[in-house]
């Protein structure tokens, strides 16, 4: 990312300090996992010295008593280094899954609390992918840097290491030190940048088939499998491309090591071989000397990876803490009351309301008083704001302008959950959770008792259909479960509206996806459910409007006028015109 360094510098740090108190609950691993790395650190150069000693004092001396303990020293110096090494890994790469866990935890707790218009169709793939992927990368900030902090330690060591074994030596084969490094970033760059891009690559792969498999009969209908296919090829085609270009860095990338590394030695070999010769050091000397200057080539190549591990993690912090923080993203205002289980009046005095970015308001100055027992419809043309309108009561939304009173007190002041638990929302949209019939009809309680799951089933003319089910009340519906008709679906959802038994009922043209069918046994379950209860109906069909104390028209987020049925056909042309196209097919009762 080439984002300015010096002045981000402060926010980095800031970052990862965040980002390694998510860690804080851990303490005691992260220690342990310290502990670990100093023990197995210092062995890197321990074998260079013992090779010195096996070479000079023992080979030379020939001496086998010796080299037998040197052997076991060897072997015990490498277990140790293993077990520590293990320990080290396992328990910090552990960690930073209960990290990951911990966090995913956190943002899914804040996110599902945050208002409705953070939920855009658009928003959502941002919000998963917080989640999922940018977590990901914040929980390796503390491994990486304990990484980056483990390896300038073992660096040091080792240079340490060689330069008191010969300082002209050393002094001629570290001064090859950046000859080695160019390589190292040069090719990291470009593994990175083909890494990223087959990130993006694989993802417009994804959005291909998803929308492929997602939408297979439009495809089927238009014979469009050929034009699918072909777009397909070309996704995949450049993911190939990609990935090709990323073995070809990787491979060219050992490949150069090595001859680097090959060139490095031939000088040391040179260089120390010569000074053996000449009886300034001794063989032993020259070859604790290479054993260390081989494990140098790790350490630098850790350090590398770890740095830009922990630039990916801020990166990621950045965008997860974005949401923990942002002003505008706040968890849901509510009030201290709680608001009692029963319904009196509920009065609309002057809303005006602009979705964000809309051009013009979805309501424009609204004024409605509803009483206790009364049915009021809504009618008018799609658009005109009747669904803003009921997505106000149970705070979907906040009007920007205007009061909601709800029993006399502004619904700002009682508390989100009181306030929602006495509204019951029917809308076209149903939703059932993957979960079985009974758990989706009580759904938000944890006990209930079967009788009063069935009387609402009954009271919804759900209860034959679901006894039809596999499993009755406890087959499964939704994603992965039974399949159901629109019409069962939404019988359902009433059942699951009649178990809540709100004193308020708010219903959202919950017939009009249904065939008239189907309609015709929903509209009774309906008329079960507005039973007794203060009923909000936005209508599309007459029969309901019929029935109805209060007839409310909108148009262009204004209210033009309210009536009965005969009223409005008098006083309201657009009522008479909405009369004629929309409500006049409907099945005569
Ligand atoms: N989530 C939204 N974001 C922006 N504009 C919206 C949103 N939902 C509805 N609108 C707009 O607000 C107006 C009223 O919509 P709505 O209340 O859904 O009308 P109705 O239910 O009467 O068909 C329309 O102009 C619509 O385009
Ligand atoms: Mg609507």
């Amino acid at each position: 990312m080439a984002r300015n360094t010096e002045l981000h510098y402060m926010g980095n740090r800031h970052l990862l300090r965040r980002s390694v108190g998510f860690f804080a609950p851990y303490k005691l691993r992260v220690v342990i996992a310290i502990i670990a790395m100093l023990l197995y650190a210092p062995i890197a150069p321990a074998l260079g010295w013992l090779t010195k000693f096996i070479t000079d004092d023992v080979l030379i001396a020939k001496d086998i008593e010796t080299l037998k303990l040197c052997i076991y020293g060897l072997v015990a110096l490498i277990v140790f280094k293993g077990i520590f090494q293990f320990c080290q890994v396992y328990v910090m790469n552990t960690t930073g899954i209960l990290v990951l866990k911990d966090m995913r935890r956190d943002l899914f707790n804040k996110i599902v609390r945050l208002p409705m218009p953070f939920f855009a169709e658009s928003e959502i793939g941002m919000l998963m992918s917080r989640i999922v992927s940018d977590v990901v990368a914040v929980r390796q900030c503390l491994p990486s840097v304990i990484m980056f902090v483990r390896q300038i330690f073992t660096l040091v060591g080792l240079v340490g290491t060689v330069i008191y074994l010969d300082a002209y030596l050393a002094f001629w084969s570290l001064i090859v030190m950046p000859v080695a490094l160019y390589p190292i970033i040069f090719f990291g760059k470009k593994i990175r940048k083909y890494g990223r891009k087959m990130q993006a690559e694989l993802s417009g792969v994804n959005v291909v088939l998803e929308e492929s498999f997602s939408g297979i009969k439009v495809i089927k209908a238009f014979a469009n499998e050929v034009r699918e296919s072909a777009r397909f090829a070309v996704e995949n085609g450049n993911l190939s491309k990609v990935i090709i270009r990323q073995i070809f860095y990787s491979e060219t990338s050992s490949r150069v090591m090595d001859f680097v590394g090959a060139g490095a030695g031939a000088t040391v070999l040179w260089i120390g071989g010569s000074r053996v010769i000449d009886g300034i050091i001794t063989p032993g000397e020259l070859t604790a000397f290479l054993v260390c200057l081989i494990q140098l080539y790790e350490p630098i190549k850790k350090i590398n990876m770890s740095n830009h591990q922990i630039q990916q993690g801020l990166a990621g912090a950045e965008r997860v803490f974005d949401i923990f923080d942002s002003p505008e993203i706040q968890i849901e205002e509510e009030g201290t009351t709680v608001l009692k289980h029963e319904f009196k009046e509920l009065v609309f005095s002057d809303i005006k309301f602009t979705y964000p970015d809309a051009p013009r308001p979805a309501l424009d100055g609204v004024s409605l008083t509803v009483k206790a027992g009364q049915r009021v419809a809504i009618v008018g043309p799609s658009g005109s704001g009747k669904t803003t309108l009921v997505n106000l009561i149970p705070r979907f939304y906040n009007a920007q302008q205007g009061e909601i009173h709800l029993n006399g007190m502004p619904i700002q002041e009682y508390t989100l959950r009181s306030l929602r638990l006495c509204l019951g929302l029917v809308s076209q949209d149903t939703f059932l959770f993957n979960e079985a019939v009974k758990e989706n009809i009580a759904y938000g309680r944890d006990e209930y008792a079967m009788e009063d799951v069935k009387r609402a089933a009954e009271a919804a003319f759900a209860h034959d259909f679901i006894m039809e089910m596999p499993k009755g009340y406890d087959s499964v519906v939704g994603e992965g479960g039974v399949k159901i008709s629109g019409g069962q679906k939404q019988r359902l959802t009433i059942a699951r509206a009649i178990m809540k038994n709100p004193p308020l009922l708010i219903l959202d043209e919950a017939t009009s996806a249904l065939d008239t069918e189907s309609e015709r046994v929903v509209q009774r379950a309906l008329e079960n459910l507005m039973q007794g209860r203060t009923s909000i109906v936005i209508a599309h069909r007459l029969s309901t409007i019929l029935t109805a104390d209060m007839i409310v028209v909108m148009e262009q987020g204004k209210i033009i006028a309210t009536g009965t049925h005969k009223e409005l056909l008098q006083s309201c042309p657009l009522y008479d015109r909405l009369y004629q196209m929309q409500f006049d097919d409907s099945y005569a009762e």
